[in-house]
């Protein structure tokens, strides 16, 4: 083949450029398996269950080990189409995976140390039945709620439920969509994550509710690491072409440098980013990008490019902080140990996953940390944590317990239990 054809050959292959239009279900699930199979070194294609009417909510991992976990390399989601008539998120993770893909190949810098250093799961759409009855309207909320009638984003277990007024949800009248996603966060440790919906431009952080405890604070319901989500939202924000300013669609209230509580914004039960944080975590941003739900076609080139940039920058941001592992006396990693960070009281303590991980993103500054495990000493040190995302790395400290001598071990502190439990705390507290 003369270099010319090669040429012709590569520039048209079909997969090559995605055009700027909405995609439907069968067309994104088309497309998602051309990609996995035409770049097996980097994609891995998986579905994390159906939808109501069986439709596969399909996931694309991207990343230079794309298939499983690497001790060191943080999992990183991003989530679109939770509400089905909020459509330019699809569209946007699509874009980003031809991006991802197409930089990789042409082994630019950004794409190459990204995939390097990160596993980046892609779900284009959790709610294929609610695209389906979606109308095209920017307002209306036609298509919302999954094929039974449910807002997804009411649909999650709720810390704040059950404590006070508001009821629990009952574990029989959870969605198909809600538990493939809850499944999901059991199944991967996930570090980052956003989830994009339509109708405003804002980037909002945790919590969406409150029992009016002590975390009700002027109006916001403040979390243990609301300087951490604020940065985080900060940086969607002010890395998109308008969003910092804070007032760009009719009608909308004024949302300082493009960010907001949740709470403050108004409260959800149920919600999704809470569920991650609280019970995942995983650190989740809910991403209004866009004032209108479904943007016309002719549009969204001009706003993948609004998009792009933000959507990469917070990708990065997962390399804020520290990461490392925990070891017992004997130096095996230890599953299930509590981390924690002296002031950020978490409603569930974080804990290190099968491979004895932890990750825990912190803006730069002196913080000590607490381990503890069940036959071991309580250790604490404190650590000067630098700014990770310019390495592609969070700080690395791994943690090294003592054991209590045996005499004063209890018979159920066995210290060796890397097997007996699971990665993530019982949901229903
Ligand atoms: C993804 O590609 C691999 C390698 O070609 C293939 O074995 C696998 O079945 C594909 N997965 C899906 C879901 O299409
Ligand atoms: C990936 O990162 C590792 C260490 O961080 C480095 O040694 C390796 O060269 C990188 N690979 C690529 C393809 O950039
Ligand atoms: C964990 O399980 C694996 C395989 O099931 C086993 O080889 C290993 O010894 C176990 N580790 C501990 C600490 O029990
Ligand atoms: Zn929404």
């Amino acid at each position: 083949m003369s270099s010319l054809l090669l040429f012709l050959f590569l520039f048209l292959t079909p997969s090559s450029t995605l055009e700027f239009r909405y995609h439907n279900n069968r067309e994104i699930q088309q497309y998602l398996v051309e990609i996995n199979a035409s770049n097996p070194d980097i994609s891995h294609l998986y579905s994390i269950g159906p939808s109501v009417r069986g439709q596969e909510l399909w996931v694309l991992a991207l990343g230079l080990s794309p298939h499983r976990h690497t001790v060191g390399i943080p999992e990183f989601k991003y989530v679109a189409n939770m509400h089905g008539n909020e459509v330019l998120g699809r569209v946007l993770l699509l874009q980003l995976i031809d991006d991802f893909v197409r930089g990789y190949r042409n082994k630019e810098d950004w794409s190459v140390k990204l995939l390097n250093s990160t596993r980046i799961h892609i779900l284009p759409t959790m709610n294929p039945d609610g695209f389906d009855e979606s109308d095209t309207n920017c307002l209306f909320s036609q298509g919302r709620a999954n094929y039974n009638g449910v807002d997804l984003n009411r649909n999650f277990p709720d810390a704040f439920a059950g404590l006070r007024k508001q009821p629990q949800l009952d574990e029989s009248r959870r969605e198909a969509e809600v538990r493939a996603v809850i499944g999901w966060l059991r199944m991967e440790s996930f570090v980052l994550s956003a989830n994009l919906h339509g109708g405003a431009l804002v980037a909002s952080y945790p919590y969406d509710n409150s029992n009016g405890g002590s975390e009700l604070v002027g109006g916001a319901s403040v979390c243990p690491d609301d300087d951490v989500f604020n940065h985080l939202a900060k940086v969607y924000s002010h890395n998109h072409a308008s969003m910092h300013r804070g007032d760009q669609c009719r009608d909308s209230r004024l949302f300082p440098e493009g960010v907001t509580n949740g709470y403050l914004w108004y409260s959800i039960s149920g919600g999704m980013q809470d569920y991650n944080y609280v019970w995942a975590q995983c650190l989740e941003l809910t991403l209004e990008v866009s004032c209108c739900k479904f943007p016309p076609q002719n549009q969204l080139p001009a706003l993948w490019t609004e998009n792009r940039k933000s959507l990469l920058a917070f990708i990065m941001q997962i390399h804020l902080g520290v990461k490392g592992r925990v070891f017992d006396g004997s130096g095996v990693p230890v599953q299930n140990a509590v981390v924690e960070v002296k002031g950020r009281s978490n409603m569930c303590p974080f804990r290190t996953d099968k491979h004895g991980e932890y990750y825990r993103l912190l803006l730069p500054g002196e913080y000590v940390f607490t381990v503890t495990h069940p036959g071991h000493k309580v250790l604490t040190e404190t650590l000067n944590v630098p700014h990770g995302p310019d390495q592609y790395s969070a700080m690395k400290h791994d943690f090294m317990l003592r054991r209590i001598p045996a005499t004063t071990v209890s018979p159920q502190a066995n210290p060796t239990e890397a097997n007996s439990t699971e990665a993530n705390p019982d949901p229903q507290l």
